[in-house]
């Protein structure tokens, strides 16, 4: 009979998990504290998916524009989230970025410059003036590789690598630190902590075409919700509107929005630009600098200043569905994106290597001469853990959430490079938020019977004498996900999934892996399906709900947005009798000095940079 005092033990003021851009910059404010920092990964250092954030990191600098300032920033967020961003989050959210820029710069990140020496920005999807700073389009990468060259120097801090979190534990209601294994030799761990901070990033991998990597199975969500933490807003999920379609092996990989940031065009198979036809006249009004403007964008002029191509990603990839739908699209049942026609093959190389590199070595294509093809692709939540605006501690005392695994930033949709800087904003503010509350709070106790149930849960799995393979499972599951509760939904398909979740459910409880503990891809795979099932449901849950059409939620039975629910959110939580329990929870009303930023014409908010 196992005891706790056999397992391995590492006691931490604070546990972060996640060594993505939220994590580090988290771990980096708790280390400078001087706390004792823990930060778990379940890949190696360096290689979070926060890698795969390629265009850029938003923040209104005013270094292409003079224009720009936080004000327009925050408008920008607050019409692309159609209303439904937690107030508070977008303010600090734009606010902070430019500083938290600044200071990667501080710290050695290396950006892109413009003929005067700053950094330089792109433009992107529902930004009103070029905001993105970039290095290239490997902008994540360099995000990473400088906050863990600054992380792994506080001496406090300890990286765990190679390491999957099974469970929070709780000393009653607070958090008390969590049980989890070494994904090399199988082996459990225990770790203890006033605090925890999530920061595990998104959970596409339940949908069979997505950019999201192989950590991606929304481990943070389930570990909150089990853990008595509300999700919040989890139907609005982003289908980012160019992923590769070709070849098979690598669909769903991300093709930055940078390509169409630096001039790239969508075309369909008879070559037409087709985005013009879906220029929603609402948004061209609210969103040109001048009446003619917008009357030149509805009109199709191909000389328009601001293209359709950057129209935000919920608009970019139903008009992508509907020309594929059509019989409009591609061989490979995508559309074709056009960067060749545009920009010289030395500017492609020098503003797009990976991208160049990408296309080279997966697909065989030069896209200095040739046209990719590219269709929409599972990539990123607009909802997650419920957390408060300043601390982000959800509401289970000291579990704190940043980054894609917290919801309320985004609204019901984000705008593209709003995530790196929400990373570096928000995951130093969760790092202020667990200092503050670990100078507050005594050392929890241990409750080993959770520990305990926690490694049987595991166990179970390879003891069990026979068992479905995990792989099947999680495959049906995609299939599903992806048929039923896609870019657009519908009542009949959103209670079909519910009905296949419930049966996947039934046979995730009876999973068999073989083999021992060490190095087993089958029991890790196996113990990710609980995630898995819960944001399932919870998206889907959500989803079915939510009876009107907003931002990365269409429902082809509830066109348009109903102005009754952009007074609430949905709330999902785990229910006394252990099933989801769904909320509709009316929001309180917005600051009056925020509503009225939002409000504002361009020419009231232009000109004052960062006023
Ligand atoms: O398209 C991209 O480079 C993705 C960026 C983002 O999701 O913010």
């Amino acid at each position: 009979m196992l005891e706790v005092k056999e397992l391995q033990r590492v006691d931490h003021d604070v546990l972060i998990i996640g060594a993505g851009g939220a994590g580090l910059r988290a771990a980096i404010e708790c280390g400078m504290a001087g706390l004792s920092t823990g930060v778990i990964c379940k890949s190696l250092l360096g290689k979070a998916h926060t890698v795969m954030a390629e265009g850029g990191m938003a923040a209104a600098m005013g270094n292409a524009d003079a224009r720009d300032n936080w004000k327009i920033h925050f408008r920008d967020t607050m019409r692309g989230g159609k209303f439904l961003n937690d107030w508070r989050m977008a303010e600090h959210h734009a606010k902070e970025a430019p500083a938290r820029v600044h200071e990667l710069e501080d710290w050695g990140a290396v950006f892109d410059r413009t003929k005067e020496g700053l950094i330089s920005q792109r433009n992107f999807g529902g930004h009103r003036y070029p905001r993105l700073a970039h290095v290239g389009d490997r902008t994540g990468l360099e995000l990473i590789r400088t906050l863990q060259d600054r992380a792994v120097h506080q001496p406090n801090l300890k990286v765990h690598m190679e390491c999957t979190v099974l469970d929070l534990i709780k000393d009653g209601d607070r958090i008390a630190g969590a049980v989890c294994y070494w994904r090399q030799t199988g082996r459990f761990v225990l770790f203890t902590a006033k605090a925890v901070i999530l920061a595990t990033g998104g959970g596409g991998k339940s949908w069979s075409i997505t950019s999201n990597s192989w950590e991606c199975t929304g481990d943070g969500y389930a570990l909150a919700y089990e853990a008595g933490a509300e999700l919040v807003d989890m139907e609005f999920t982003q289908f980012h509107p160019t992923g590769m379609v070709w070849p098979p092996s690598v669909k769903g990989t991300l093709v930055t929005e940078g390509v169409r940031g630096e001039g790239g065009i969508l075309l369909n198979k008879d070559g037409d630009r087709f985005m013009f036809k879906y220029v929603p006249e609402k948004f061209a009004k609210e969103t040109a600098d001048t009446v003619e403007e917008a009357q030149r964008w509805l009109d199709g002029d191909k000389n328009a200043r601001r293209p359709p191509e950057l129209l935000t990603r919920d608009v970019v990839a139903r008009s992508i569905n509907a020309e594929v739908k059509a019989g409009r699209g591609s061989p490979h049942g995508g559309v074709f994106l056009d960067i060749a026609a545009r920009r010289s093959p030395e500017y492609i190389k020098k503003k797009l290597p990976s991208m160049y590199h990408q296309f080279k070595e997966l697909a065989e294509l030069d896209i200095t001469k040739d046209p990719m093809e590219v269709g929409p692709t599972c990539h990123y939540f607009m909802g997650g853990v419920k957390v408060d605006p300043d601390s982000q501690m959800s509401r289970v005392p000291g579990l704190f959430a940043a980054g894609e695994v917290s919801g309320g930033m985004h609204g019901a949709n984000r705008l593209g490079g709003n995530s790196l800087s929400d990373l570096i904003v928000f995951g130093k503010l969760a790092g202020d938020g667990a200092v503050a509350y670990c100078k507050a709070t005594a050392t929890p106790k241990l409750d080993e019977e959770q520990v305990l149930t926690s490694v049987r849960r595991a166990t179970a799995i390879l003891n069990r004498e026979t068992g479905e393979n995990p792989y099947l499972i999680h495959e049906d599951l995609q299939k599903s996900m992806q048929d039923n509760v896609g870019i657009i939904r519908t009542k009949v398909e959103l209670e079909t999934a519910l009905t296949d979740l419930e049966a996947l459910g039934a046979r995730a409880a009876k999973v068999k892996a073989h083999g021992t503990s060490q190095y087993n891809a089958g029991w890790h795979e196996a113990i990710d399906l609980r995630a898995m099932l819960i944001v399932s449901e919870a998206v889907t849950r959500g989803a079915l709900l939510r009876e009107e059409s907003r931002g990365g939620h269409t429902r082809d039975d509830f066109a348009g947005e109903r102005d009754e629910w952009v007074k609430v959110n949905v709330v999902s939580r785990k229910g006394a009798d252990g099933k989801m329990e769904m909320e509709s929870v009316v929001r309180p009303p917005g600051p009056p000095e925020l509503v009225a930023i939002a409000n504002a014409t361009l020419e009231e908010l232009e000109g004052k940079q960062n006023g």
